[in-house]
């Protein structure tokens, strides 16, 4: 294929930013630098960061393409950047919990960091100004968010995706806590996994340490942040294939 040739900035968001190609079936993503949290209200700005969260997420898309998964992913282009086909995205954001932590247990009171007999399905309304609300499916079915049967594909393909996530960090000694996950539609109306897969948008706990190898050694200072996203990098660029 043709390297695409990048127009005009689309969007900005706390991350990324999109870009129009040459061609409109496809987006550019060019991953920033910046680290934002509790929306918005926490900043701050690492060089190194983009870079890794572009390889990282490079790495588990290819991954989970590999296995079947559709998803908007084409390729990684440079350091910053990946070619993506363009999406309209949801406006839901899909949490599969493994292990309680964050905000079910502030939420809800339940014991930090217990396992889960099964995979716990969250759904949060996408609006920055409302703080991302947990709604139901009900809610997301009623307001027009998404069909029923957009619903029945994000859960099969979510509870899919927490499997294979599971089987890629395990032998690297990494517990997938829980993370999240976006979804659009292409131009033929078709459901895809889009977005990022990164330690931003997952919690990664050494297996043998506990050590938070992932975002929430921003959110909740305990340094080395970067470190942490180097060392998933660096388990994940290192693994036999
Ligand atoms: P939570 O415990 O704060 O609800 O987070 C659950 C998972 O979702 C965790 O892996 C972090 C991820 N997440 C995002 O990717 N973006 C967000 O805006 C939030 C709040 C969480
Ligand atoms: N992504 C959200 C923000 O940037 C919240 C978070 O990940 O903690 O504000």
């Amino acid at each position: 294929m043709s390297k695409p040739i990048q127009g005009e900035m689309m969007y900005e968001g706390k991350a990324k930013r999109l870009y129009a190609t040459d061609d409109p079936n496809l987006t550019i993503m060019e991953y920033k630098d910046s680290f934002t949290a509790f929306n918005g209200e926490k900043r701050a700005e690492m060089t190194g960061k983009g870079r890794l969260n572009n390889a990282i997420s490079a790495e588990i898309f290819e991954y989970i393409k590999e296995n079947g998964v559709p998803l908007h992913f084409v390729e990684k282009l440079d350091e910053l950047r990946q070619l993506a086909v363009r999406v309209k995205i949801l406006p839901l954001e899909v949490v599969v919990r493994n292990i309680t932590t964050g905000s079910i247990v502030k939420r809800l009171g339940v014991e930090e960091g217990k396992r889960l007999p099964r995979p716990l399905l969250e759904f949060y309304y996408k609006d920055d100004a409302l703080g991302d609300p947990i709604v139901t499916e009900d809610h997301a079915l009623l307001f027009g968010w998404a069909t029923e049967a957009d619903l029945a594909e994000i859960k099969k393909i979510t509870l899919r995706v927490n499997e294979l996530l599971q089987k890629l960090f395990e032998p690297l000694g990494i517990v997938l806590v829980d993370f999240k996950l976006e979804f659009g539609k292409d131009r033929d109306g078709r459901l895809i996994l889009a977005d990022e897969i990164s330690p931003d948008t997952c919690r990664f706990w050494d297996s043998s340490t506990g050590d938070r190898l992932d975002k929430d050694r921003f959110r909740k200072d305990l340094g080395n942040v970067l470190g942490a996203y180097e060392e998933i990098w660096r388990r994940l660029s290192g693994r036999k294939k």
